[in-house]
Parts: structure tokens; sequence; C-alpha cells
């Protein structure tokens, strides 16, 4: 006779991050974190099924037409036309195809389409600032979009972010989440970014910053650039064995 927990599935636990690979929850310069960063040490919790696997996505709620932020709109928005692309593989350099890839950015003027920007830039009646795309079986991804601006926030004095796109992947599993940003090659505002100095690691950081392509930009149309992603792998002592 079967014992109770015989058809229970294998789980194969993820990886934690290694220790001083991420930002901190508390980076003093960059103000937000100081109200919303734990106060009391982490509890870690097991990774249990509803930790390594799902999300589901129907392939046709994601268009072809949402990779391109420039489509979305009468007219086209103002601005330079780029090309982001790049390849999602898991920590063992495996692609990750399906993976669902969400971006948001501002405008070229740096003005994000929404309520609490409100500050003097124009928006692009053209450009709403998000799309979405989902891997192809080599874990590729790439959406046509519009440089966004440096733009001002409020968190210290005289203080600009660094042009950046906002991007949310989701790979096989809720686990394998990752938010982050891409930023542009030699950017004179990443030494006074604290967002961009939160992440301890210098390599970790030039690993945010795309970089230019020839072979991804398109002739008298559109610049390109190179971001590649490496989310988290499955713990990987069976296939190692
Ligand atoms: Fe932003």
């Amino acid at each position: 006779m079967d014992s109770p927990t015989s058809h229970r599935p294998i789980v194969h636990p993820y990886q934690r991050h290694a220790p001083g690979t991420q930002p901190d929850f508390l980076y003093e310069p960059y103000r937000s974190t100081v109200a919303r960063s734990p106060r009391k040490p982490l509890i870690f919790l097991p990774h249990t099924l509803s930790e390594t696997t799902g999300p589901v996505y129907g392939h046709d709620e994601v268009a072809e037409a949402d990779h391109d932020l420039t489509r979305q709109h009468s007219g086209e928005p103002l601005g330079e036309r780029i090309i982001v692309s790049g390849r999602v593989v898991d920590s063992n350099g495996r692609p990750v195809p399906s993976a669902l890839v969400e971006i948001w950015q501002a405008n070229a003027a740096g003005r994000y389409f929404h309520s609490k920007d409100q500050h003097p830039a124009p928006l692009d009646p053209n450009f709403t600032g998000a799309g979405r795309a989902l891997t192809d079986q080599s874990g590729g991804y790439r959406f046509v979009t519009i440089k966004p601006g440096p733009y001002p926030w409020l968190n210290h004095y005289n203080a600009w972010r660094p042009a950046h796109i906002h991007f949310s992947i989701f790979g096989r599993a809720f686990l394998t989440r990752l938010v982050t940003q891409m930023y542009f090659p030699g950017d004179p505002l990443f030494a006074f970014d604290p967002i961009f100095q939160s992440v301890p690691d210098e390599k970790a950081r030039q690993r945010m910053i795309s970089r230019f392509d020839l072979e991804t930009t398109q002739p008298q149309w559109a610049t390109g650039y190179k971001f590649d992603i490496v989310l988290r792998g499955e713990e990987a002592t069976r296939f190692e064995t």
C-alpha cells in the first residue's frame, strides 16, 4: 500500500542569492528604503511547490505587437528609436524559453505616462512606455522602443535618474521573477544615482548596463542595444553528479 506521501511531487529548491550579490534592503542614500526595509532578521522559509512552479501564461494573451512600443498609437513617438534585445538564461547558462519579459519606461523627455509624474517635461501622445514579450526557444527577446531620457526625482537635492528601462522577468517559477533596471553605456549620472550605487558589486552593476551592439542596429532605422538577463537556476546537484 502506498504511503500517504508517495505521490507528493519532488520539490527542487532554488539556490539562495549569494551574500553580497543583491542590494541591501536598507541603503540610506536611497531614501525610500529607510521606511520600507525590514527591521528584524529575515526568516527563510523552505521552497515548496508553490514557489518552484508556475506561473502559466496563455500565449494568446501576449500579442506579437506588444514588443513594439513605437506602434501603440496613431503616430510615431518622438525621440531616438532603439532596439533592445538579449537572452534570458538561468544561472547555469541554459536558455529560459517562454519567459514573460515586461518593460516600462519614461519617454524621450524623461516623463512617465503616470499621474504621479508631474515634472515639467512634455508627455508624448504617441508613447505610453510599456511593452511585453515572451522569450523564444533560445531565450531571446526583442523590443522596439524610444531611448528614455533622464528624469529628476525627489530623493535628495538635484537628484536625477540615469536613463533606464524597467524590466520584470518571470521564468518558470514565481521564485525566478526578477525585477531590475537596464541602463545605457557611459551615462554620466551613474556616480550620482543611489539606486544604481545600491548594488554593492561592481561587476553586478556593470551587468545592469546594456551594450551598444552594431548587429542589433538596423541601418537607416534604429540603433541597437544588447541586454542579457540571468535568472536563478534550479539547484543543480542532480545534473552534476
Ligand atoms: Fe524609472
